[in-house]
């Protein structure tokens, strides 16, 4: 029991955890499945994150990519970014890791609940939403339709190529994707993920839609998006901020007095776009 708090966890104090699976899924993105030593369930939402250390190097805020509803461990995507990323990427099975978490507040599934949801995704923004993506699959009566939208740089870059052909497979959900230059081996869409909103413009009305991905993204899909009339409230974003305790005690991820590590990173568009610099 933390000091501090009422929570049954020290949010100060890292977990030790083992890693029970690791690939390379391209030159730079790595997955883990790590269970936490105590054999207990992360016990996370979709969208939240935890803080990953590694004795004697540091530690970093990483999404949790798998859903809460999948067992026996939670899974990341690491993309070897510096120091920490570095080492990550170094793990072995059976290595072992520090975890704090899960923070933030990740998706408020209360308000996505009945929904029709579209989610938008941009490279390593797969990895979060790939949580809330596979919770609504688990839980399918909960949502109305769900549509995926990917974008992924160049064709080595994409990641769970396996499960993305599953979800383009299927009949539960409507996916397409697309990567910016043409390639070889792909003769899927070409071009940025905003060339894929068109394709799917009868979804968008009365639909909530969710964007995740790197920075340049945000400002030409919510251009994108203002064509179709879509209310602010019903735009959600992922805002990636740099942090370090991850828990709203040193400011380094605040905007505007908002702590990004405790109350986001989701966001309804409607809260943060009249704020400068957040997106
Ligand atoms: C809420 C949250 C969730 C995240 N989820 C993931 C994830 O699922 N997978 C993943 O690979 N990464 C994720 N990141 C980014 C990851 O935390 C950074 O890449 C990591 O902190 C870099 O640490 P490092 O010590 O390896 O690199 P450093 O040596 O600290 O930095 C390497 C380079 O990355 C830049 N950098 C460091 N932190 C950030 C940041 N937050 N945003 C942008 N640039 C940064 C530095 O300026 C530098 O250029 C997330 C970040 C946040 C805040
Ligand atoms: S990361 Fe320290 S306050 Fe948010």
């Amino acid at each position: 029991m933390c000091d501090c708090c009422s929570s049954k966890k020290d949010i100060y104090l890292p977990e030790l955890a083992t890693v029970k699976k690791r690939k390379l899924m391209n030159g730079t993105e790595l997955y883990l499945l790590i269970q936490l030593d105590s054999g207990e369930e992360l016990g996370h939402k979709p969208g939240q994150f935890v803080e990953v250390s590694i004795a004697g190097i540091g530690e970093c805020p990483i999404s949790i990519s798998s859903s809460p509803t999948q067992k026996g461990g939670f899974e990341l995507v690491v993309r070897n970014a510096g120091s920490v990323t570095k080492a990550i990427h170094k793990l072995k099975v059976g290595d072992k890791v520090g975890i704090r978490g899960p923070f933030g507040e990740g998706y408020h599934i209360d308000q996505l609940k009945n929904r029709n949801l579209i989610c938008i995704c941009g490279g390593l923004g797969l990895a979060p939403q790939r949580s809330l993506i596979n919770y609504i699959l688990d839980n399918p009566s909960d949502f109305g339709t769900l549509t995926v939208l990917l974008g992924t740089k160049c064709y080595p870059q994409r990641f769970f190529r396996e499960e993305l052909a599953k979800w383009a497979e299927g009949d539960d959900m409507t996916f397409k994707e697309t990567v910016d230059e043409e390639h070889d081996c792909w003769t899927g869409n070409v071009g940025v993920v905003t060339t894929l909103i068109p394709k799917v413009e009868s979804h968008l009305k009365d639909s909530a839609v969710l964007v995740c991905g790197p920075p340049v993204m945000y400002k030409f899909v919510l251009m994108a998006l203002e064509e179709y009339d879509i209310p602010h409230d019903d735009i959600y974003v992922n805002l990636e901020r740099r942090m370090k305790c991850g828990v709203g005690k040193c400011g380094h991820c605040q905007i505007n007095g908002e702590y990004v590590c405790q109350s986001g990173p989701v966001y309804r568009y409607s809260e943060i776009g009249a704020m400068p610099e957040a997106i």
